[in-house]
């Protein structure tokens, strides 16, 4: 708890573009989120580095999602945004960490199996431990809540796991996080395959709208959406491609399938596709002139970075402190 909140963590990587899915799926969550909790919204570029990285193309990549997370309206002075490099904290909570976990168990993450069939030449230890160091993010700020997709839920069992373990060593040191499910409409599908979340990395250009996408790109994608020929506008399992849709135009005017369903009575796909687009485009176009406009004011940023740095800093240290000390470490003479 702090200031009589709750507390919530989560953290996004600044590989690839973000897309129309991280958007309604984490991030107008993560605004929503805000009012009602404590939130630590990191960029996590710890975590990037698991696989190789351009370095300056990552540290452009990192800015732009953290401007990116405050134009899409969290506020960055209620709101900890900030970068995980920047609290020593994660890498050190991490390391004692590692030492309260078991290979076995890491070798059972399905991420880990995934990511090193896709690298094969590039398997480091790193990429191995990387629950270790989302445990010690989530448990460095005591950290109530967390709100994940689905192919996180593994990485935040074993970071409960974790915390129950070395609690049970060393007395409540560590906050037991829950995860924060999102509703419905929260997974959105790629425009071709809708059997497919949609995906920052799709070789299909027309498979997932991309937050910085222009207007007429994001119609012409919409235009292009895979439906059926079914010819008729319900929510269903068999018609995944004009759920999809649905599900996005509900999730963007924050209403329920069946209202929308209603509202498309007797028209045909070409309208339902072409609503759904302009939609998309009123509820991006705001994000993308506000991103620009933050874009330029160099100062205004790098002075939130820093103020959240030091904030996030003193949390995580009062944290550590105390496992440092519970782990047998040296108290330090000041
Ligand atoms: N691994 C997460 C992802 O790729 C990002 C992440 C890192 C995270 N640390 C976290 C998410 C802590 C939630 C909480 O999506």
């Amino acid at each position: 708890m702090i200031d009589g909140k709750k507390v919530l963590f989560s953290g996004m990587q600044a590989t690839g573009t973000l897309t129309l899915g991280n958007y309604l799926g984490a991030l107008k969550n993560w605004v929503k989120l805000s009012e009602e909790y404590e939130c630590f919204y990191s960029v996590v570029d710890l975590h990037s580095i698991t696989i190789r990285q351009d370095p300056a193309e990552l540290r452009k990549r990192a800015r732009n999602l953290l401007t990116l997370y405050i134009a899409a309206g969290l506020d960055p002075v209620k709101n900890c945004i900030y970068y995980q490099s920047h609290v020593s904290g994660h890498a050190e909570l991490a390391w004692v960490l590692n030492c309260f976990t078991y290979m076995g168990e890491l070798n059972r993450m399905t991420q880990f199996k995934d990511k090193s069939a896709k690298h094969a030449d590039n398997i480091n230890a790193g990429l191995f431990t990387y629950p270790v160091l989302m445990a010690a993010d989530i448990l460095l700020y005591q950290s109530d809540v967390v709100p994940v997709g689905n192919d996180q839920l593994q990485h935040l069992e074993i970071t409960r796991d974790i915390a129950q373990r070395f609690n049970a060593i060393y007395g409540d040191v560590f906050t037991i996080p829950e995860p924060y499910i999102g509703k419905q409409g929260a997974r959105i599908m790629s425009l071709q395959e809708p059997t497919k979340k949609m995906s920052k990395s799709d070789e299909n250009p027309n498979a997932s709208v991309y937050l910085m996408d222009k207007p007429d790109d994001i119609m012409r994608k919409f235009k292009r959406a895979v439906t059926d020929s079914e010819a008729n506008i319900a929510y269903n399992d068999s018609q995944l491609g004009v759920r999809n849709l649905l599900d996005i135009y509900c999730t963007c005017k924050n209403i329920t399938p069946e209202e929308a369903v209603k509202e498309f009575d007797g028209k045909g796909y070409a309208e339902l596709k072409t609503a759904v687009g302009e939609t998309v485009v009123s509820v991006l176009s705001p994000v993308q002139s506000e991103f620009e406009r933050l874009q330029k004011d160099k100062a205004y940023i790098d002075g939130i970075i820093k103020a959240n740095a030091e904030k996030a800093n003193y949390i995580a240290t009062k944290t550590l402190r105390k496992v440092q000390k519970k782990v047998g470490f040296p108290e330090r003479i000041r």
